[in-house]
């Protein structure tokens, strides 16, 4: 008998802390129109020192097996994807699944910069269609605010801290996961990167390790890959854009959004977005994103939901899901 993957848990977990656009006129030299006119976004969450993306993904994950009915105890492996882990080693997911009381769980962390939640969640589908496993947590929490230069405005007005998380698990009644593609163009790495404590010693002269980027190319990349990904896993799930009932997109940027989803013909009602509220979490955008939309009403049983990731790399992935919860 075939086995199945199905999205049947959401979670979010966000810094209390709202760092909007005024404040940022105060200590750079932006402004909040050039920032919403550019990126769309009004503010962003900031954790406070005591927050880390670990202790921020506990919450949303224990949202998630709330919303799924499942216990810790039940779950089988806890991934989490990230790029502002707490520590080089142990990884966040290990601190996660030992905060959650998830005894029986192995863990481990996937990093692909913004894409990590689109590897992470295609990982956890091949775990559970391969019949290994049952319940797949996954997570992708960020705290970007620690590796920003806030003093480089270029850079430090578009990203946020958050995470957000997912229950992936075992079906034999229905697909959830309905197809995929995950991408990589590791010649553009200069493109977008943290240099890291790893690294030869001229990468950080100062000791600090800053996000660099160059927000034009990134800008490019990410509007062509954004329309092929959704494309290629469109057609990997034996669909067509018209049966998709909602875009939710990477949240990097609301032009990049709006764009990619006027090349693929979708109507402003079927595209979701809130860039506006949290910046560009990361890894965290998109389950943050799905855990939104399924609050707002937006995904009901029956529904077809596509997925789109990009990033550092360059990176990105696709996925279309049914939606199988009321
Ligand atoms: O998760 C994946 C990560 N990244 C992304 O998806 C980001 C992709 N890139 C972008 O979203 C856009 O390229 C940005 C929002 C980063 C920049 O928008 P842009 O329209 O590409 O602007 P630009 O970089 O071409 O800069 C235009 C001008 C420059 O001034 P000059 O050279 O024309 O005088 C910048 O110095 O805007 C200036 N600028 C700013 N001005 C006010 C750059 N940042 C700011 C700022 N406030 N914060």
């Amino acid at each position: 008998m075939p086995r199945y993957a199905q999205v049947v848990g959401w979670g979010k977990c966000l810094p209390q802390r709202v760092l909007t656009n005024r404040e940022l006129e105060v200590s750079i030299d932006t402004t909040d129109a050039w920032i919403q006119s550019r990126t769309g976004i009004k503010e962003r969450r900031i954790a406070s020192d005591s927050e880390t993306a670990s202790s921020l993904a506990v919450p949303a994950a224990r949202m998630a097996l709330e919303t799924a009915h499942v216990s810790p105890e039940s779950v089988d492996l806890v991934i989490v994807a990230t790029a502002t882990p707490d520590r080089i080693f142990p990884s966040c997911a290990a601190t996660v699944q030992n905060a959650l009381g998830a005894r029986k769980a192995g863990a481990f962390d996937i990093n692909a910069a913004c894409t990590g939640f689109m590897y992470a969640l295609v990982t956890a589908c091949q775990f559970v269609t391969s019949g290994t496993f049952k319940n797949v947590l996954v997570i992708g929490s960020e705290v970007y605010s620690r590796i920003l230069d806030w003093k480089d405005r270029s850079t430090c007005v578009l990203f946020g801290d958050g995470a957000g998380a997912v229950l992936v698990q075992a079906s034999d009644d229905a697909p959830g996961m309905l197809g995929f593609v995950l991408g990589s163009d590791g010649s553009g790495a200069d493109m977008l990167y943290v240099p890291g404590p790893c690294g030869t010693p001229q990468s950080s002269p100062n000791g600090r390790y800053f996000l660099a980027m160059n927000g034009p190319e990134v800008f490019r990349f990410a509007i062509t890959t954004t329309r092929k990904a959704t494309q290629q896993a469109v057609a990997a799930s034996g669909l067509t854009m018209s049966d998709i009932d909602l875009f939710v997109s990477h949240q990097a940027n609301s032009r990049i959004i709006w764009a990619a989803a006027k090349s693929l013909g979708l109507p402003p009602e079927r595209v979701f977005t809130n860039v506006e509220q949290y910046g560009n979490t990361s890894a965290a955008s998109i389950p943050i994103a799905l855990c939104e939309a399924v609050e707002q009403g937006k995904l009901h049983a029956g529904n077809h939901v596509a997925l789109v990731g990009f990033g550092g790399g360059l990176s990105w992935g696709a996925a279309v899901l049914r939606w199988t919860v009321n």
